[in-house]
């Protein structure tokens, strides 16, 4: 059995990773609404990656002996007014995320709860990549998206992306 508090955390990031896949999913309906399938490819991907996190989570709770409540998942809330500002709620997001899994850090660190500090710190390092890449896209974006040529160029890029599982097993 896990520590009440971490397993408590643990649980609410399964909900949280459902929403992360949820809004994700708002973001490819955007960009699948304004023509650019590329970009709502890259983020139907992006989703599919939240829901590997939110089973991790889940079976890491059921390996554990712990019981999994699952919540209700948020409507996705956010308003996508230009293709670059759908782009930056996504690094603001990842940027959120980050935040939630060093929380769940702190919580397990406080107790000494080595088990759970290993299994997130696959997580950790994800949120580093997933960082990375929301910052990338913007950057992409400036550089090449202003121009309708460029815009074509990097729709096409996105759209190249392909879903590969998570590295992480349990
Ligand atoms: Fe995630």
């Amino acid at each position: 059995m896990l520590n009440e508090k971490v397993a408590a955390l643990c649980n609410e990031q399964i909900n949280k990773e459902f929403y992360s896949a949820y809004l994700y999913l708002d973001i490819a309906n955007y960009y699948a609404d304004q023509g650019l399938d590329g970009f709502a490819n890259w983020y139907t991907i992006q989703a599919q990656e939240e829901r590997d996190h939110a089973m991790l989570f889940l079976q890491y709770l059921q390996n554990n002996g712990e019981k999994v409540t699952l919540e209700a998942i948020a409507k996705p809330d956010k308003e996508f007014s230009c293709h670059r500002c759908a782009l930056e709620v996504g690094y603001e997001h990842e940027q959120y995320v980050t935040s939630l899994i060093n929380t769940i850090y702190e919580a397990a660190y406080a107790v000494k709860d080595f088990r759970t500090m290993q299994f997130l710190d696959w997580f950790v390092k994800e949120q580093g990549e997933e960082e990375k890449n929301a910052d990338d896209m913007l950057k992409k974006y400036d550089l090449y998206g202003s121009d309708p040529k460029g815009l074509y160029s990097l729709n096409s890029e996105l759209a190249a992306r392909v879903y590969t599982a998570p590295s992480l097993t349990l």
